[in-house]
């Protein structure tokens, strides 16, 4: 079967770093580029984490883009209390030598999709900045897109405020052009991303392997659950962006249900909201836009995270 082509828009990012190391292991996925946006921390430093992930990985060959710090309407927010400084505190990684590609990110996804054979599939999980720039930038690729893989949003749960979660509520006009274009959206909110937990007592399964990947993660793992397992009260860290990649890996690890899926902008303490429609088919006003995954398989995911650092292992140690 021939690989799935994929561009991840992302944030990196504790979870966007790991999200990455799968996606990049991974037999059914061919990771046709990496963009990244502002989010959890300036473009600069998300850009400079992706870099450092692909040279950890020695995976260089693969491009990275760099696209919007700022939200469209708004200056960016970052999310130094839960991913620090660097926006990837923890690990220690030297400064890469490898360098993004001249095209801004929305350029870049462009021309993957309109130079690709097959449909392509676009993750995003970091805020839609990027992404709903190319949607509005061209309508005429539309076409061109299989389906876009979310982490943002939930049902009953948000982050950032009591309804709206970090991703959405960072750029809401742009996700909701996500939301309303027309391409089926495959959404994994805080419903399932806080049950995708590597738990506490997990931690020493990384920590115990040898190899840089394996030390990455564990890395990763020590400074992300200071937040998680503080303030945050959870029993370890949710793995949130690895569920839209895990997803196109292996959909048998999720459940979820039909919905329409739409963005609040304009609700005085409800903005960046994600609404989800799940009344009966018929009194949903238009028709369903994605599909909304409320439920995984924690330990078949931990083992899909578990082997992926596995096979990077393999790979750099075959290199040498
Ligand atoms: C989302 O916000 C970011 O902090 C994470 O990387 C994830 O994409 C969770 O709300
Ligand atoms: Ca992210």
């Amino acid at each position: 079967m021939s690989k799935r082509p994929v561009i991840i828009d992302c944030d990196p990012g504790h979870d966007d770093a790991i999200a990455l190391l799968i996606a990049l292991a991974s037999d059914e996925l061919d990771v046709k580029g990496i963009t990244t946006v502002g989010g959890n921390n300036k473009v600069e430093k998300t850009t400079i984490n992706a870099l450092k992930v692909l040279e950890l990985t020695g995976m260089t060959h693969i491009p990275v883009a760099v696209g919007r710090s700022n939200p469209l309407m708004k200056e960016i927010r970052v999310a130094d209390d839960v991913h620090g400084e660097s926006g990837m505190d923890g690990p220690e990684l030297k400064e890469p030598a490898i360098k993004p590609v001249e095209l801004s990110a929305v350029e870049f996804i462009a021309k993957v999709v309109e130079e690709s054979e097959e449909k392509v599939t676009l993750v995003a999980v970091g805020p839609f900045t990027n992404i709903g720039v190319f949607l509005l930038s061209y309508p005429q690729l539309h076409e061109k897109i299989e389906c876009i893989s979310v982490m943002g949003g939930g049902y009953l749960e948000g982050n950032r405020t009591a309804v709206a979660e970090f991703n959405i509520w960072q750029d809401p006009e742009a996700a909701r052009v996500v939301m309303r274009s027309g391409i089926p959206v495959l959404l994994h909110g805080l419903d399932v991303t806080h049950k995708a937990l590597i738990k506490k007592e997990e931690f020493s399964i990384f920590r115990n392997e040898k190899g840089p990947i394996f030390q990455f993660v564990a890395d990763l793992l020590d400074f992300y659950s200071i937040c998680y397992t503080g303030e945050r009260k959870l029993e370890g860290c949710p793995m949130h962006d690895s569920c839209a990649v895990a997803n196109l890996i292996d959909p048998t690890l999720f459940k979820g249900e039909s919905a329409v899926i739409d963005i609040e902008l304009d609700g005085e303490i409800t903005r960046g909201a994600c609404i989800i429609d799940l009344r009966p088919k018929e009194r949903r006003p238009v028709e369903d836009n994605g599909k909304v995954i409320f439920d995984v398989d924690r330990k078949r995911f931990l083992d899909l995270i578990i082997e992926s650092c596995r096979k990077l292992e393999s790979r750099l140690s075959n290199a040498q």
